[in-house]
This record gives C-alpha cells, sequence and structure tokens, in this order.
C-alpha cells in the first residue's frame, strides 16, 4: 500500500440481476484516488458510475475485485463493517440529500459526527460558515429549498473532515445559480488540498478537477 493513495479500486466487478436479465454493470475498473486530488467520473447513463462510487464506499459489495480506503480494506467485510469505515474515512453526496427529515440541520451534523465516532460541536460554526448555511441549522430539511439543502448535504459530508469526498451527480438537481454555488464550494475544498471522486454530467463541474475519467459500459475508456 502507497501511504500516497486515499482510495485504491482493483479490478471491480459489478453484475445485477433483475428478473432474466443480467447486467455486468462494472468489467474491470481500476481507479487509484492519490491524497489531494480531485477526479471526476463521467459517461453516459448507465455507463457504472453510480455502481462503481457504491462499491468504492462499500454501500454495495462487488462481485470482483478489491478497494482500499486509507489503506484499510472496505470489501469482503460485514455491512456494519463497510458502514463504520465509511463513516470514520468517507464524505459522501448521494443524489437524495441524505439528511434526516425528523432532526434540525445541526442535529444531522452531530449524529453524522457520532457515527464517526468523534463529535466535536466547535466543527459546526465553521463549517457552517464556510458553506453558508448559519442561518439553517435549526431548521428541519424539508423546510429548506433544494439548493440549501445539497449545501447542507455537502457540510454533512465534511464535518468529519474524511479522508475522501464521494459524491455522485452532486449538481444533477439543482438551478444554475446553486450550481455554481456548489462548484465554487468544491474549488475551496480543492485548494484546501481535499481528495474527492465527483461523478458528474456538468462540464462546469468536471473542469475543477485535477483530472477526468471517462466510464462506457462499465469500463474506464480512457483519461484526459
Ligand atoms: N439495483 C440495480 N439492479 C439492477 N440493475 C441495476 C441496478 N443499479 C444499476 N443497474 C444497471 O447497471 C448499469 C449501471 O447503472 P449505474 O446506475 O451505475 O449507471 P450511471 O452511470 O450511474 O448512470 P446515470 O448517469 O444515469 O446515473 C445500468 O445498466 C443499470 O440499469
Ligand atoms: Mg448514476
Amino acid at each position: 500500500m502507497n501511504g500516497k493513495n486515499v482510495l485504491e479500486a482493483v479490478d471491480l466487478y459489478k453484475f445485477y440481476h433483475a428478473s432474466d436479465e443480467e447486467t455486468l454493470a462494472l468489467r474491470g475498473v481500476n481507479l487509484i484516488v492519490p491524497r489531494g486530488q480531485i477526479i471526476a467520473l463521467k459517461g453516459p447513463s448507465g455507463s457504472g458510475k453510480s455502481t462503481f462510487l457504491s462499491c468504492v464506499s462499500g454501500i454495495i459489495e462487488p462481485d470482483g475485485g478489491y478497494v482500499k480506503v486509507s489503506g484499510i480494506r472496505i470489501t469482503r467485510k460485514s455491512d456494519a463493517r463497510r458502514a463504520a469505515i465509511r463513516a470514520a474515512k468517507m464524505g459522501i453526496m448521494l443524489q437524495s440529500d441524505g439528511l434526516f427529515d425528523q432532526l434540525t440541520v445541526r442535529e444531522n451534523l452531530i449524529m453524522k459526527m457520532w457515527l464517526a465516532g468523534n463529535v466535536e460541536l466547535n466543527r459546526i460554526p465553521a463549517m457552517a460558515d464556510a458553506l453558508g448555511i448559519s442561518g439553517l441549522l435549526r431548521s428541519l430539511p424539508s423546510r429548506i429549498s433544494g439548493g440549501e439543502a445539497s449545501r447542507a448535504a455537502l457540510a454533512l459530508a465534511l464535518i468529519t473532515n474524511p479522508d475522501i469526498l464521494i459524491a455522485d451527480e452532486p449538481t444533477g438537481e439543482v438551478d444554475a445559480e446553486t450550481e455554481k454555488q456548489l462548484i465554487d464550494l468544491f474549488e475551496a475544498y480543492r485548494k484546501q488540498g481535499g481528495t474527492a471522486l465527483i461523478a458528474t454530467h456538468s462540464d462546469s463541474l468536471a473542469r475543477i478537477a485535477d483530472r477526468i475519467v471517462h466510464l462506457r459500459d462499465g469500463r474506464i475508456i480512457d483519461e484526459l
């Protein structure tokens, strides 16, 4: 294991079985994310981006290959072990915002830190300020706008100071103004030396990446 690499995905395969149909969603995907790099993952709908992100973050198990996060293997472990590694090491931003509706934004942030095993309340004001959500901390997610919810989701992903941020279409369902705000926030994260893997159809978001990796039919076809 090279200490510079935050994420190593080696020869990942994933099959889905739906009724008689079998889909080979990943066909031997290899990707290394060194510390401090932002990688954009592009590719047509159905090319396997979300499947790949779910495998590397331990949400699903691949059928072949393995994944290491900061040198720790996350694949071939129990659901509970994978969830613990994910909570401790990764910040995840999926299309559904990941906020619990019954908890305020602030309570969501506290629970996220609790799951990672380290509640530091003093991280909340600085994070809220950086992401422009200070006024929303006591709001329930259902009472804030979609754009605000996406900033809150990014706060939730970053509050534990993760080794890597993994985002699936973070600007997929937001208006142009919110997209610009989010891109500025990802850019600020990059400047602070953050590491990320971001699946996106947005050329403007991909532009802030250090590398763009293209997936097609479950394979990486090239790197730009
Ligand atoms: N839970 C599932 N069960 C069965 N097939 C699935 C499942 N999830 C994804 N697939 C199939 O696996 C392939 C890859 O899907 P995936 O969601 O990873 O693509 P994607 O690149 O994220 O697409 P998009 O850009 O539309 O989000 C597709 O053919 C899809 O239909
Ligand atoms: Mg997807």
